[in-house]
């Protein structure tokens, strides 16, 4: 509970002070515990937003590449990549000397459809495929060699109920395509760090299929650092213990933890969604869509006393976690604005759409 208080205070003190008195940020709170990352847009690492970079600089110790090196993003077309983004998001991350991650190689969301497929349309063969994925993880890992700390190599392979995702990398290659993903991005980055990613691993069955699947990679050989943990919470659910459990399992099994994509969704859910399926899209309504002025001060209490028990609990265990990032720097750009209902007006995260603190966080 101590640290949880500290991170209020630390809050407070820093939005009552009119300059910070020791120019203190959440990165140096924690320093001795975790990095504090956050995923970043393109506007927000070429230098054209002074407020966002200023947050950037005294907030936070690690990036997250938000949806700039996805596939869709970097590598579009066949033999055609875009880095104009990569190349200046690893430039802002080595200015703040951050840990900067990149998010992510292979997934199965965000990915063109010319990659699966030949000039006729119909699916590639195994060996063409897997040539496919080994030409743009050498060129893109290999492009921030010894930049990009950590790779997020493998993205959402499975479902909740732990069975593997019938994504086209698994009808195509089979299981294997883990395993080969990770030995090409360790070959092109031998330093860079590994990592498997995915929401909802505090589901105990999905937990134990991504546990069962990152220790059949060591027993071959094949490199794998750490388990994310997508935080994309809601106010109340899951619950503290359901994701100790997890962060627990997965040190026990020899990994390390990291708290990947975090934000609290303060809207009501039109039914049983959780987690960050995107294709999930329900049409906008004024019920789903009830706090577009303000966040009622009830809510934004709710909001900070689940940051204060979420950052409890992550103290509690930063033997265990290397890093916690938070999934947007402020309310206006998160994706939670549009998902799982598109247009609405979210508060997930610590500062407002005017890059402010929040209310809930400065009346301490
Ligand atoms: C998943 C992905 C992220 C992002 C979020 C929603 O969690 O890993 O890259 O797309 O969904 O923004």
């Amino acid at each position: 509970m101590k640290r949880s208080l500290n991170l209020i205070l630390l809050i407070s003190a820093f939005v009552f002070s009119c300059q910070p008195p020791t120019e203190k940020g959440l990165k140096d709170e924690f320093q001795d515990e975790f990095f504090i990352g956050v995923a970043v847009n393109g506007r927000q690492v070429n230098g054209s937003l002074p407020k966002a970079d200023s947050l950037l600089n005294l907030h936070f110790s690690s990036l997250t590449s938000e949806n700039g090196l996805k596939w869709s993003n970097i590598h579009p077309k066949e033999g055609e990549y875009a880095f104009e983004f990569g190349d200046n998001y690893v430039r802002k991350g080595e200015e703040m000397n951050a840990f900067i991650v990149g998010h992510t190689l292979v997934w199965h969301q965000q990915v063109p459809t010319w990659v699966f497929q030949d000039q006729e349309g119909s699916f590639l063969s195994k060996e063409e495929l897997q040539d496919r994925m080994n030409e743009h993880i050498e060129t893109v890992v290999g492009r921030y060699k010894g930049r990009i700390d950590g790779w997020d190599v493998v993205n959402e392979a499975f479902e909740d109920d732990g069975t593997w995702r019938k994504t086209h990398w698994y009808l195509i290659l089979g299981e294997d395509y883990i395993a080969e993903a990770f030995k090409k991005a360790n070959q092109e980055d031998p330093k860079a760090e590994l990592y498997y990613n995915d929401y909802n691993v505090w589901k105990p069955e999905k937990c134990r299929a991504i546990l069962k699947m990152a220790q059949n990679l060591r027993e071959q050989g094949i490199r794998i650092d750490g388990i994310g943990m997508q935080g994309h919470y809601r106010l109340d659910f899951p619950s503290l213990d359901q994701i100790e459990a997890a962060i627990l399992d997965i040190h026990q099994a020899g990994f390390q933890v990291m708290i990947t994509e975090l934000d609290v969704d303060v809207l009501p859910r039109p039914s049983d969604f959780d987690g960050a399926d995107l294709n999930i899209s329900i049409e906008d309504s004024e019920i789903w869509n009830p706090y577009t002025d303000s966040l009622p001060s009830a809510i934004q209490e709710k909001l900070k006393n689940r940051y204060i028990s979420l950052f409890g609990l992550f103290s509690k265990h930063s033997d265990k976690i290397s890093r916690v990032t938070f999934w947007g720097l402020h309310d206006g750009s998160s994706w939670l604005n549009n998902w799982p209902v598109r247009g609405r007006t979210n508060y997930p995260l610590l500062f407002d759409r005017e890059l402010n603190l929040k209310v809930p966080f400065n009346n301490d």
